[in-house]
């Protein structure tokens, strides 16, 4: 979800906004919903009124851990699945890149596992990236080593 002035023509809309309404709009009470966890308060707080139960996905400095997610996941009856039920987690909310509060980073492998996962399970994947911008080109490691060659180091 990529939020800019463009959007709905509002210069000055704020993402928690677009969020809550997108929230509101796929939340009925009693459903299930997965969240990268420990995730940005702001979105905790749109969320507690929703009355959704939430289910937190463990991750590490590479972002979601897909093996966690496929545990949890799986973890669910198949009717469960098959039925959409309400016990079946209808997203998966993420910060993809230097999620706010861990600056954590998806790497592009684990983005594509999870995406199979979605396909696999049929569930939406809801992506705040307000920092995508921000990140700035990886390092190249040859670059490293010839400024350290340079300096002396
Ligand atoms: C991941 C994330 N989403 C949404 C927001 C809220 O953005 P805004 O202040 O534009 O509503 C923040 C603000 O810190 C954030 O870190």
């Amino acid at each position: 979800m990529y939020m800019n002035a463009q959007m709905n023509g509002k210069a000055c809309q704020k993402i928690l906004n677009f969020l809550s309404q997108v929230f509101e709009m796929l939340i009925n009470p009693g459903d299930s919903i997965l969240l990268d966890a420990p995730t940005y308060s702001g979105t905790l707080a749109a969320l507690r009124p929703l009355g959704c139960s939430i289910i937190n996905v463990p991750s590490d400095q590479h972002g979601i851990i897909p093996k966690a997610l496929q545990e949890i996941l799986s973890a669910r009856s198949p009717e469960d699945i098959k039925n959409h039920s309400c016990a079946f987690p209808k997203f998966l909310y993420t910060i993809p890149n230097g999620c706010n509060p861990t600056g954590n980073s998806l790497t592009t492998d684990r983005k594509k596992e999870i995406y199979q996962l979605a396909r696999k399970y049929d569930f939406l994947i809801i992506e705040d990236d307000p920092y995508y911008f921000l990140q700035f080109e990886k390092i190249q490691e040859s670059n490293v080593n010839s400024a350290l060659a340079a300096s002396g180091l």
